[in-house]
């Protein structure tokens, strides 16, 4: 059917994530016609450019099957869709002239249009764009909308953060903003809470009385790859741990939200963050990773210091460990351990419940392994329950083994869609509750500003550890003292590896 005009405006047009991410998840949902009809794409970037270069800085991510004729002419198309604006951030003229673009559209099909303006630029240019954009270019009213979409850095700490949240509040309403975390994108993220909400044998013992511990844990198996200069301003805990990591948490810890509007499962996320005190020195193992010089590339060969753009005496995080305590009735006294590095032995990402020992064992000592239950957000996307079972066969031995819910071996010939594209049909459809509010930020800076600040200015020197190792050993210590046990007596392999 007729639907109007609808305006995408990617700021940043010529730069990383442009190319990278967003175009290509563009190109993605215009082929599998998720997009609305009637789309507009305009890019909008300092450099002097046309379509056509742009198209050539993203075409080799959009991976269109040169074998498909159909498919082919269907990306002509798409870049068909797209127009290009150079303009500077902060001065009136570039948003005048895209304004102008946009009435056009308005005029060809007599309707206001639908806006949605990306930040897909560094943050120093957040203030700048956002006021521009609210001074000049929004939307007519009727059926039509404006929303604006960043991306972190939300700020450096909690004045910066706070800085920007009230500079947009000014400009926009809280449900026109929508701050992107990927994560919330990620298939078995969204699936936590049908998990934990939509089983009757999960929910009672989702609580301190019978969980030991929860890990939730984000590894990577590279490093910098030569470009540590905008990771050093950062380091794991701001780039990966207290916005992926306690976006997890959250969704693991809330209390059942009385709907799924996005209003109330916010409310349930930030009263979990409200609980969380911020954390400290001794809740903390932070590393940064050496070459490894038997490695096998050159990434691996080179450690963290060695990287060109890392200043020699970085004492910058690569990798963290952090206990945090959600202090209310369900959770009091059950550790919660956010894990994450660059340069470690795999990449994964998952979150372990691990459960309390059986009570009154009655078995040979030692044999029966605590129960975990594992939801595995990536690679190779699985559900999984280690749990005992009786050794097959003669005799009464336990044993541990899992029941498994792999996807891939699951689900055949399903195509779980990248986070991104979830993430741009919400926006396209106005659904918030995979974005981040405002009072989600704030906490997440007010419990991890605190420990930042304090590594930074007695300058902790992080434990090294070796490139494409588990992380330092301190971190295992951590998890170990507050009541984690690793028994590493059984190791999962998912069932299409067999
Ligand atoms: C980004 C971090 O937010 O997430 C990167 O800045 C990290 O450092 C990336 O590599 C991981 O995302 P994904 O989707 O590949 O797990």
């Amino acid at each position: 059917g007729f639907q109007g005009p609808h305006v995408f405006v990617l700021f940043g047009a010529s730069g990383d994530l442009a190319k990278k991410k967003i175009y290509p998840t563009l190109w993605w949902l215009f082929r599998d016609k998720l997009l609305p009809e009637n789309t507009l794409i305009i890019g909008y970037a300092r450099s002097e450019l046309n379509v056509g270069d742009i198209r050539k800085h993203f075409e080799e991510y959009c991976k269109v099957r040169k074998d498909d004729e159909q498919q082919k002419a269907a990306f002509e198309e798409f870049v068909n869709r797209n127009t290009y604006i150079s303009g500077k951030y902060d001065t009136d003229e570039g948003f005048i002239s895209l304004n102008n673009a946009i009435e056009q559209t308005e005029e060809l099909y007599k309707k206001p249009a639908k806006r949605l303006f990306y930040l897909a630029v560094p943050p120093n240019v957040f203030e700048p764009v956002s006021a521009m954009i609210s001074k000049h270019c929004m939307d007519k009213g009727g059926d039509a909308w404006t929303r604006v979409v960043i991306e972190k850095p939300f700020g450096h700490d909690d004045v910066s953060s706070k800085k920007l949240s009230d500079h947009l509040a000014k400009l926009f309403k809280e449900e026109q903003i929508y701050r992107i975390d990927h994560y919330l994108g990620k298939e078995m993220v969204q699936n936590l809470v049908i998990l934990r909400f939509g089983n009757r044998f999960i929910s009672p013992s989702w609580n301190r009385e019978h969980i030991a511990a929860i890990t939730i844990s984000f590894k990577e198996d590279f490093g910098t790859q030569g470009r540590g200069g905008y990771f050093d301003e950062s380091g794991i805990i701001r780039d990966v741990m207290q916005n992926h990591l306690m976006q997890i948490l959250t969704i693991v810890a809330m209390e059942k939200p009385a709907s799924l509007s996005p209003e109330d499962i916010r409310n349930e996320k930030v009263k979990v963050l409200k609980c969380i005190h911020p954390v400290t020195e001794k809740d903390i193992v932070v590393g940064q990773y050496t070459a490894n010089p038997n490695g096998d590339n050159d990434d691996s060969r080179t450690g963290y210091l060695e990287d060109s753009q890392v200043p020699k005496d970085s004492i910058t995080p690569t990798f963290a460990t952090a206990v945090l305590h959600v202090n209310n009735e369900r959770w009091d006294g059950v550790p919660f351990f956010l894990r994450c590095g660059k340069a470690l032995n795999e990449r994964k990402a998952e979150v372990r419940i691990q459960y309390k020992d059986v009570a009154g064992d009655i078995f040979v000592e030692g044999q029966l392994k605590r129960d975990e239950l594992v939801i595995r957000v990536q690679p190779n996307e699985a559900v999984y329950m280690k749990l005992m079972t009786k050794k097959p066969g003669f005799g009464f031995e336990a044993e541990e083994t899992e029941l498994d819910l792999t996807y891939n071996s699951r689900y055949k010939n399903i195509r779980l869609p990248d986070a991104y594209e979830r993430l741009i049909c919400d926006l396209l459809s106005g659904i918030q509750y995979n974005f981040v509010r405002a009072d989600e930020l704030e906490h997440a800076w007010r419990i991890f500003t605190p420990i930042l600040k304090t590594l930074e200015e007695k300058k902790t020197k992080p434990h090294q550890y070796i490139f494409g190792s588990r992380g330092p050993e301190a971190s295992d210590k951590l998890m170990h003292e507050h009541g984690y046990i690793f028994s590493g007596t059984y190791k999962w392999t998912p069932p299409n590896k067999l």
